[in-house]
């Protein structure tokens, strides 16, 4: 694998997560694989368990680490061809990005979706001129329309935890203040719907995703008959996506936040989410600190899966 932005480049499903369980029980095994190996993580938004998580999986494969924070101590960045530079952007990111490229092996790149130009982001601009331009292999730690490092740590953690050869995992949408993307809603339909589960979508009308990203999987508009039956409850919330609305937050109806008396609808299901949350918005405190909830351990399964995909990635140079 040489580069790994979406479900297609982990390959099959079984044997990825036969990979996973390897990694998690031996996470020093492989250290010769990353030694005089450089990785560069590069973040154009903030972040808390994919900047430490992919650290840590790359120090555990013996690697060298270099995080770079665009936005706070590198010149800023223009990253549209044909502009006339006489603003505030110092530099252009198609000299950046092979400059990048030539202090290091391996680049993670996060850079969400800016909601200006929906083209733009569905056509993951910034992530594509990494892969074109950097010479180097590049992994998404969530671009503008998915996040996969999260979502196989969610599909490691269901499969940690399901009761079921094939359980019914219910993702729900949730509200939020801010305009959030659709990258890690996207994924995980993506690989939900490449794993062997009943997978059920649920949201207000008007937040639709991108039919490419929903699948054949069952969108229903009545949060509770979701929930009938759930083994998972995965909240997440996301704007809009459907034109005129693209980027927007069109409600923030409370009657979606999950709470004890949604989860009673389920069997007993487990809650996930991929954090950060905001509590008593999109989850009850009682819920997400309930035994039921999985926050913690879907998190801790990040270190798992980026050095997962790193393993694959170091293997292939
Ligand atoms: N879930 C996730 O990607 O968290 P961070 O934004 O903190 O990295």
């Amino acid at each position: 694998m040489r580069n790994f932005t979406n479900v297609n480049d982990i390959g099959p499903l079984d044997q990825a997560l036969a990979k996973a369980r390897y990694v998690k029980e031996n996470p020093f095994a492989d250290q010769a694989l990353g030694k005089n190996k450089t990785l560069l993580m590069v973040f154009f938004n903030s972040s808390l368990r994919t900047r430490l998580s992919t650290q840590k999986a790359g120090l555990n494969l013996g690697m060298n680490v270099i995080v770079l924070d665009i936005n706070q101590g590198a010149w800023k960045l223009e990253t549209e061809r044909g502009v006339i530079m006489d603003g505030d952007k110092s530099e252009h990111i198609l000299e950046a990005i092979p400059v990048m490229g030539s202090y290091c092996d391996v680049i993670g790149v996060r850079s969400f979706a800016r909601f200006e130009n929906k083209q733009d982001d569905y056509n993951e601009v910034i992530l594509n001129q990494f892969i074109q331009y950097s010479g180097r292999p590049v992994f998404s730690m969530e671009a503008a329309t998915r996040h996969p490092l999260q979502s196989f740590a969610d599909l490691i953690t269901i499969e940690e935890h399901k009761k079921s050869a094939r359980p019914k995992v219910v993702m729900t949408w949730a509200p939020h203040p801010r305009a959030l993307p659709q990258a890690v809603p996207n994924s995980f339909a993506e690989w939900m719907n490449a794993a062997d589960c009943e997978f059920v979508i649920t949201h207000p009308k008007g937040y639709e995703l991108d039919p490419g990203f929903v699948g054949g999987a069952r969108v229903e508009y009545d949060q509770d008959k979701a929930l009938e039956g759930a083994d998972f409850v995965y909240a997440k919330n996301w704007a809009a996506y459907t034109d005129p609305n693209y980027g927007k937050v069109i409600n923030t109806d409370r009657s979606w936040t999950v709470t004890t008396e949604k989860m009673a609808l389920t069997n007993n299901a487990f809650f996930m989410h991929c954090l950060p949350v905001r509590r008593n918005m999109i989850v009850s405190d009682d819920v997400i600190e309930s035994p039921q909830s999985l926050v913690i351990p879907e998190a801790a399964n990040r270190v798992v899966s980026a050095q997962t995909v790193l393993k694959e990635i170091l293997l292939s140079l």
